[in-house]
């Protein structure tokens, strides 16, 4: 049977009434102390009508680990309320949602007093502070800090979680020889390399119960003869297949270097080879914006759903043109 944006799918056991997905954007509107407000909850309702599922934006963990200061948090039980209300006005328009679980590292903006923590003391570049390596003790707190986060997640009432490991944000600088040169347990071969990012999946999954989605988006190239291919990264998938539901690919974020060539779906063949390498259903993301070539994403099954992102800032109501649209033969 051939697979249409029009198609059921699911993640887990929660069943999604289409392959659209709305990718997980940034809002910089969290007040100062990391809470969602009445903006999310217009800005999120207004773009779920048509869409399967909606993945709201990086959601901090800890409040060091916030990308920018005005980035929302769920570090703390204060904020599940106003988080439980974007929600709520998500399932009122019939779509399901995912919260963004992050954690900047060393491409955070802490405040004065927090610590900016990464897997070793490398500066992103002369924007940001010298980060400080995380001791075991700190990563121990950071484990426990997404388990905390997950549970708060589950109490807000969010359909599932990602974990945002792309992007050069903390998960990814432990994944990546390029920011990670610890000689501990947690860095240097592959599977150190993989160690805190497998601990903080395990811990969700264990808080969060066999039956709840937990996916997780990777960065499939780190852009960088010294850093991450795409079948690496999907090694690393290989070995967290049995704690998670789904994949999001993505890529670039772990240097400020970023791709040369940036055409319609340039990350479609990065979610290929992880599709090729797992049995678990894979978003793809990047420029998918004509509805032949998201059409063509699906049916040909590179990958199993379609995130977009930017066209849907403009235009809160571009997912519905993209499925109403008949495929055109032209990408
Ligand atoms: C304004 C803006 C904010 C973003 N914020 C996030 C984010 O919070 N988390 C994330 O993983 N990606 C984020 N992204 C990346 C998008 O999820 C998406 O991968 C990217 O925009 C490419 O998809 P598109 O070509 O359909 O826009 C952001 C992108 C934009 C434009």
């Amino acid at each position: 049977m051939t697979v249409s944006l029009h198609s059921p799918g699911r993640i887990n056991k929660l069943q999604l009434k289409n392959r659209l997905i709305l990718a997980p954007m940034q809002q910089h509107k969290g007040t100062p102390e990391g809470h969602a407000t009445d903006y999310h909850v217009q800005h999120y309702g207004r773009r779920a009508a048509d869409v399967g599922l909606v993945i709201i934006e990086s959601t901090a963990v800890s409040s060091e680990g916030r990308l920018y200061q005005d980035d929302i948090g769920i570090y703390s039980d204060a904020h599940i309320e106003d988080l439980g209300k974007v929600v709520k006005a998500v399932h009122a328009r019939g779509a399901r949602i995912f919260i963004q679980l992050s954690h900047g590292g060393r491409k955070s903006h802490p405040l004065p007093d927090e610590r900016l923590l990464a897997p070793s003391s490398i500066a992103f570049n002369a924007e940001y502070r010298l980060p400080f390596a995380a001791s075991e003790a700190e990563l121990e707190l950071l484990i426990d800090r997404y388990r905390k986060a997950a549970l708060r997640s589950q109490a807000a009432g969010f359909d599932g979680i990602e974990l945002h490991a792309a992007h050069g944000y903390l998960l990814h600088q432990f994944l990546s020889p390029v920011t990670n040169r610890r000689t501990d347990s947690y860095g240097g071969s592959v599977n150190n390399r993989i160690r805190f990012v497998h601990r903080v999946t395990a811990a969700v999954r264990e808080a969060v119960g066999s039956d709840y989605p937990v996916q997780i988006r990777v960065s499939a190239s780190d852009y960088d003869p010294a850093g991450l291919l795409p079948l690496q990264v999907a090694d690393f998938i290989a070995q967290l297949e049995p704690l998670i539901d789904a994949v999001h690919v993505s890529s670039g974020g772990i240097t400020p270097v970023r791709p040369l060539d940036v055409h319609p779906g340039y990350q479609i063949p990065y979610a290929a080879v992880v599709k090729s390498k797992t049995a678990l259903p894979v978003i793809a993301v990047g420029g998918i914006h004509g509805s032949a070539l998201a059409e063509r994403v699906v049916a040909e099954q590179l990958a199993d759903f379609v995130a977009i992102g930017r066209p849907m800032l403009e235009e809160p109501d571009f997912a519905g043109q993209l499925l109403d649209r008949k495929p055109s033969p032209i990408l």
